[in-house]
């Protein structure tokens, strides 16, 4: 049986994320199936574009915690839809899959994920004794299904969220098999790397996914005309992984979305042809994508050649770079 990423979109806006996810893992090569779980949320010309990206687009029903309470504490009222994300263990027609957020980014080739085991994920930045659940290795099981289901109904979510789910139910991750524990260069929450900084210096260049964290997503940021990014000075070291984001989008998923007409461009925003779902997407049109080149000018102004040999390599230069200017003021 195959091996498969998994990841979940219940709306237009998502989508966006979950196609460059798509396009990113595409990008280094994974030799796994892609698949995006998608709810009546998502609007038809956008399915047409992620049946372009994806292997398999499979329909599941929406679960929501409506747990307002807990969801109160995460200040993220959006994320009780987040449950749904429990269907993907109905996927049985696949052996292993590697779950993964649709505001991830996968930087460098990481099939080695599929060699873990089930439950395996990454410490979460803000309490390392949870897992983050943006990434994690499952087997999909009718069985772990409907025990989960079950749990859920009785216990509920400490989040409001899967995460709060899923680490009350693998409850033994913190202490039991070092081996589940992903290593945090395969979830790097984009948010809290200046927390260690020394760390982030030392073992930055080896991230190979990224994790777009928080309410503020890559595809609601603004980007000007040269593909800066308009954030605040805390965000400023994910800077380079928001401009990659910007330039997959931009290159490969843009002009997909334009082709179908799944939104229509309005003078400065984005506006989604599905009337369901709020036009969230308010990023300024970014400029046509540049020709694909390796100078070093390119990366110099923020606009790396991501196709290039060395592109990557330029990037990670750039982030080294930037933090040693840092370190010496
Ligand atoms: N998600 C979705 N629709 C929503 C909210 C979340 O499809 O309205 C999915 C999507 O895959 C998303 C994941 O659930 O990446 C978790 O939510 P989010 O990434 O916003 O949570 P965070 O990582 O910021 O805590
Ligand atoms: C987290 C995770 C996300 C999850 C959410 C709700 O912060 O990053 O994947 O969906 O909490 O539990
Ligand atoms: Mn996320």
């Amino acid at each position: 049986m195959s091996e498969a990423w998994v990841t979940l979109t219940t709306n237009d806006s998502y989508s966006v994320g979950a196609l460059t996810l798509a396009t990113s893992l595409k990008r280094v090569g994974t030799t796994r199936q892609l698949v995006c779980m998608v709810t009546k949320g998502v609007g038809e010309g956008m399915l047409n574009c992620l049946k372009q990206k994806f292997d398999h687009v499979v329909q599941v029903e929406e679960l929501d915690s409506n747990d307002a309470a807990n969801l109160k504490l995460l200040d993220r009222h959006d994320l009780g839809i987040t449950f749904t994300k429990i269907r993907c263990w109905t996927l049985t027609q696949f052996s292993k899959c590697v779950f993964l957020d649709a505001d991830v980014l996968a930087l460098s080739h990481c099939d080695e994920l599929f060699d873990r085991d089930e439950f395996s994920a990454a410490p979460d930045a803000g309490w390392p004794d949870c897992f983050n659940s943006g990434v994690f290795v499952f087997k999909p099981s009718l069985e772990t299904y409907t025990n989960i289901m079950k749990f859920a109904s009785e216990t509920g979510s400490f989040d409001g969220g899967d995460q709060g789910l899923l680490n009350s139910y693998f409850s033994d991750w913190p202490h039991k098999d070092i081996t589940k524990h992903l290593p945090f260069t395969y979830n790097m929450v984009a948010s809290a790397t200046y927390s260690y900084l020394p760390a982030y210096t030392k073992f930055g260049k080896n991230v190979k996914i990224v994790h777009f964290i928080g309410a503020t997503k890559p595809w609601l940021i603004h980007f000007d005309g040269k593909g800066e990014p308009q954030i605040g000075g805390t965000e400023q070291h994910t800077k380079n992984h928001l401009q990659l984001w910007w330039q997959l989008f931009s290159n490969e998923v843009k002009p997909m979305l334009e082709k179908s007409s799944a939104f229509k461009v309005s003078h400065e925003s984005y506006q989604f042809m599905s009337s369901h779902v709020a036009p969230t997407f308010t990023a300024c049109p970014p400029p046509p994508p540049s020709p694909p080149t390796d100078s070093r000018a390119d990366w110099e102004r923020g606009s790396p050649d991501y196709t290039g040999t060395a592109s990557f390599n330029n990037i990670l230069k750039k982030i080294d770079e930037t933090l040693a200017v840092k370190d010496s003021n």
